[in-house]
């Protein structure tokens, strides 16, 4: 069972979602938290290009050769499960990104891989304390049910944040993964064809539109944002 899924975003009136390019308040960020605090999630999760910003820099460890080999198999941090917890998700395929700690935004952070990840990764991450589930043989072909279904059962995690970028959206919602829309519209017309987009399927190109959604509700809040909400229905229905 997979937990419920609400892609939480502040994306301009063109749907794009680089928000330094804007020169908007810090009020309208400190909004965006706000408004996700109003949910009871136990976990936000977003793409190996979002959390650059909160990595430091990049893995430059090299792949081991010879040595023991670590299995494939997760591995949970000790001190990752606390009652209330919330965590923090990075989809991180080949393992690309260096972390300082195991916390991300202050919350434990679990990387997401795949089985092909540099061996010394693996070594890092442990020494870090940080916990890492596999959801695919090969990195570029992640299996996101297999993501939500562990991270339901091994760390609890019944309500998720997805918090972009496009890409990460743009596949959650496209395989039908995503419940609720939480969309703060920001007052500011992008333009920039090509920039990072609410919902980008990178590989495939789709014939038709990938979801269709029912207004839950619309509010106005502060700096001009109107923060809309809906359920996402896949062929009619809701997600699975
Ligand atoms: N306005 C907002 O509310 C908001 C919120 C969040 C982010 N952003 C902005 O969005 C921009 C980044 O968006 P983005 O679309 O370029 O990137 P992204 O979604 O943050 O990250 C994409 C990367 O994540 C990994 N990934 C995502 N889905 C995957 C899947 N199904 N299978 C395997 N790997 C997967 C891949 O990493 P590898 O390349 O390593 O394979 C992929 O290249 C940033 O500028 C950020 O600031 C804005």
């Amino acid at each position: 069972m997979k937990p419920y899924v609400i892609c939480h975003m502040m994306p301009s009136v063109d749907g794009r979602l680089r928000t330094e390019r804007w020169n908007v308040s810090e009020r309208a960020h400190q909004e965006y938290e706000r408004t996700a605090n109003t949910y009871d999630a136990d976990a936000w999760l977003s793409g190996r290009k979002t959390m650059e910003e909160f990595a430091s820099g990049h893995w430059k460890g090299r792949s081991r050769r010879g040595g023991k080999r670590l299995p494939r198999t997760d591995w949970v941090a000790p001190d990752a499960q606390r009652p209330g917890q919330s965590f923090g998700i990075c989809l991180d395929p080949n393992g690309k990104l260096a972390w300082k700690s195991n916390k991300v935004g202050g919350d434990p952070l679990i990387q997401v891989l795949g089985e092909d990840v540099p061996e010394g990764y693996l070594t890092f991450l442990r020494g870090k304390g940080i916990s890492y589930i596999f959801a695919g043989k090969k990195g570029a072909e992640l299996n996101l049910r297999t993501v939500l279904d562990k991270l339901r059962r091994k760390f609890g995690i019944k309500q998720l944040m997805l918090e972009g970028g496009g890409e990460t959206n743009g596949t959650f919602i496209h395989q039908g993964l995503v419940d609720e829309l939480s969309l703060l519209v920001t007052p500011v017309a992008d333009g920039a064809p090509g920039e990072p987009a609410l919902f980008d399927v990178a590989s495939v190109k789709p014939k038709k539109a990938i979801a269709h959604l029912r207004l839950k509700s619309v509010r106005k809040i502060a700096t001009g944002m109107v923060w809309l909400k809906y359920r996402v229905q896949h062929n009619g229905r809701r997600a699975a």
